[in-house]
């Protein structure tokens, strides 16, 4: 029987992810700043899901609930990094300690819950981590931007564990979804609370376009719960899955745009280097691909 440790089950993703590896016969860590909001879980977990408190911007409570965890199962074959939150706001409108929260749970959250799970994943040989990534850490756009940092990170962070921990026997698998009807854009965000007028029709007009959709995102969280269950189950997953149309039309898009500017660019690109000759000054530079 497979272990799970799941992080923010109160609600969204996180719930769903738990009861379907309930229902799949595993035993699950039910993670959750509230306990009491995955007690219900535990009910329908009959003996096989342990309610534990865990806040992931707080070490202390990272270190305790990973060892509960432990001790309970004996051990986490599969860590679902899930907790998070939004914030929106221009760059400019947004303060220092804003930014700090978000990466302290988005960024910050995934490290500790990581360096608390390997060290058992490590001895056993064995052991998945899932990563819950977005869209927005592919694609940047106005009045997101440090909610897409922090998402851009578990990019960075995701790529560099696939390739420092696929030797030792530990898979990393990162989803990327686009928009999940989920209570995110209920609760799940902060708005910066500056608020700057030159901003409104680019920034504020994409963020209340994104809030606008609050209940009618396309993403159903029960069915990118079972397609995850899937992956971990399967022999040879990917180790990067988009989830969502949206998401898929949104990524080729950029990366289109990206190959077209680096193709048009390329000779530029390598003449900075000693071996290459230098592009002339007289020749004019190619044009950048029309924007998308
Ligand atoms: N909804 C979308 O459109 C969308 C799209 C792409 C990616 N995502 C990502 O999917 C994940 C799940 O979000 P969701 O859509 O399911 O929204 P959700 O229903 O609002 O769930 C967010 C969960 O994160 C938990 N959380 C927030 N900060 C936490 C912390 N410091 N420690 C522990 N738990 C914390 C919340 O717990 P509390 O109940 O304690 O607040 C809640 O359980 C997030 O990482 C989000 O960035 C969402």
């Amino acid at each position: 029987m497979q272990t799970w440790l799941v992080t923010g089950c109160s609600s969204g993703l996180g719930r769903a992810i738990a009861e379907a590896a309930l229902s799949a016969g595993a035993r699950v860590a039910a993670t959750a700043r509230r306990v009491e909001s995955v007690a219900e879980l535990a009910q329908q977990g009959s003996g096989r899901c342990l309610p534990v408190a865990l806040d992931v911007a707080d070490p202390a409570s990272v270190k305790a609930a990973v060892l509960a965890a432990e001790e309970w199962a004996g051990g986490i074959d599969v860590l679902v990094n899930n907790a998070g939150f939004g914030l929106y706001g221009a760059v400019e409108e947004v303060e220092d300690d804003e930014i700090r929260d978000v990466f302290e749970t988005n960024i910050l959250g995934v490290a500790r819950m990581v360096r608390a799970v390997l060290p058992g994943m490590r001895q056993r040989g064995r052991g998945t981590i899932v990563n819950i990534g977005s869209v927005a850490g592919l694609v940047g756009g106005p009045g997101n931007a440090f909610y897409a940092a922090s998402k851009f990170a578990v990019e960075a962070i995701s790529e560099a564990m696939h390739a420092e921990l696929r030797p030792l026997g530990i898979r990393t698998i990162l989803i990327e979804p686009s928009g999940i009807r989920t209570d995110f854009h209920g609760r799940s965000y902060k708005r910066a609370a500056r608020r700057i007028a030159d901003y409104e029709q680019t920034a504020g007009k994409q963020i209340a376009f994104n809030l606008s959709l609050n209940g009618r995102q396309a993403g159903d969280p029960r069915r990118m719960a079972a397609t995850i269950l899937r992956l971990v189950a399967s022999e040879n997953p990917p180790f990067r899955l988009l989830l969502g149309a949206s998401c898929v039309e949104r990524v080729r898009a950029k990366l289109t745009g990206m190959l077209d500017d680096i193709e048009r660019w390329e000779e530029v690109s390598g003449a900075v280097d000693f071996a290459n000759p230098e592009f002339p000054a007289d020749r004019p530079l190619p044009s950048a691909a029309p924007q998308k």
